[in-house]
């Protein structure tokens, strides 16, 4: 094979994801309106600024998420019953872990599935030396795709599939459906799923959740435009765009802008981009339901609603489903 002699203008080739990354950005710029795919916003900084929403006061999601597990353990425990090998599914950290296997009776075994290899290992490190009866067999992997789970060797009554966090929603109701389809396929007979299902509420609320007193959501979002530079080499004045956070009430979604400040021309990849003063980018959907409306699509999915907690303002609810 050929020697690649490397091209004199050429400083650096660029890798496959940031050839990727630009595809993606060029095809949502490529006319208005303009949106660019949400997972750009979750490389290594915005992961961490992510960790910091999930501690503001603004952000109820979380907080809320872990009182109801809280207060509701015991009738949860009870009817998910013994036995239960549970496989959580973008484990993280598994930081809402504990409080389900406190929950559980006799919990078989614990299968956290998540892409990103460190923060993987070391949490079923440290479930396992919490649980040492535990069988702790953790999986690197992406589970939007195809998976192959491993068997436990101890007996398991069922499979307990564990989504918290409200990441149902970044789906729009048709892919939720797709996805809460793949789920019973997983689970497979006598499969259930415990699912965090954020809720509709006054849009105030919402909004606050969204776009935050502290500026961590705005900084999250505006991250993007610094990748862009940064990755893309993009020609674009971060300072003349902001953060807002709008409620779609047609499509019940939380949605997460770029508003340009001014008439303004992003040079990207050789393509120039034109704004006008207040034209934005999408850059973030969150769904948001009514209890109604995530019972039909998981009805339309092959799940059974089973049980279902909230919190006494109804903000946010978990909801254990059976096939
Ligand atoms: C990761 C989808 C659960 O929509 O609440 C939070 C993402 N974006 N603040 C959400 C997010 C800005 C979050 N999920």
């Amino acid at each position: 094979m050929d020697r690649q002699t490397p091209t004199p203008e050429t400083q650096e080739a660029p890798t496959p994801e940031a050839e990727e990354f630009l595809a993606d950005v060029l095809a949502g710029l490529a006319e208005p309106p303009y949106a660019i795919p949400a997972k750009y916003l979750y490389d290594h900084h915005g992961s961490e600024l992510f960790d910091r929403i999930f501690e503001l006061e603004a952000y109820y999601p979380t907080r809320i998420e872990l009182g109801i597990l809280r207060d509701h353990g015991p009738a949860i425990g009870e009817r998910v019953g013994p036995r239960a090998a549970v496989i959580e599914l973008g484990s993280g950290s598994s930081n809402k872990t504990r409080i389900l296997l406190d929950s559980l009776r006799e919990p078989l075994a614990y299968i956290p599935v998540e892409i990103a290899r460190e923060p993987l290992t070391e949490a079923a490190d440290r479930i396992q030396a919490a649980y040492p009866g535990l069988e702790v067999l953790p999986v690197c992997a992406d589970y939007h795709r195809e998976l192959r789970l491993p068997e436990p060797t101890g007996r398991p009554v069922g499979h307990l599939l564990y989504f918290p966090g409200s990441t149902l929603g970044n789906f729009d109701p048709e892919d939720a459906e797709a996805f809460l389809k793949r789920l019973a396929t997983l689970a497979g007979e006598g499969g259930q799923l415990l699912v965090g299902v954020d809720l509709i509420k006054d849009r105030a609320v919402l909004r606050r959740a969204y776009d935050d007193p502290e500026g961590v959501t705005a900084a999250f979002n505006r991250n993007l435009l610094d990748r862009m530079q940064r990755e893309l080499d993009a020609e674009l004045d971060r300072e003349a765009f902001s953060h807002r956070a709008q409620f779609n009430e047609e499509l019940g979604c939380i949605e997460m802008h770029l508003v340009s400040l001014e008439a303004q021309t992003l040079r990207i990849g050789g393509r120039d981009i034109p704004f006008a003063e207040g034209q934005t980018i999408l850059t973030e959907r969150s769904y948001k339901y009514t209890l109604d409306g995530f019972a039909e699509v998981a009805t339309r999915a092959g799940w059974t609603v089973a049980g279902l907690w909230t919190d006494r303002d109804q903000w946010f609810s978990v909801q254990l489903l059976y096939l």
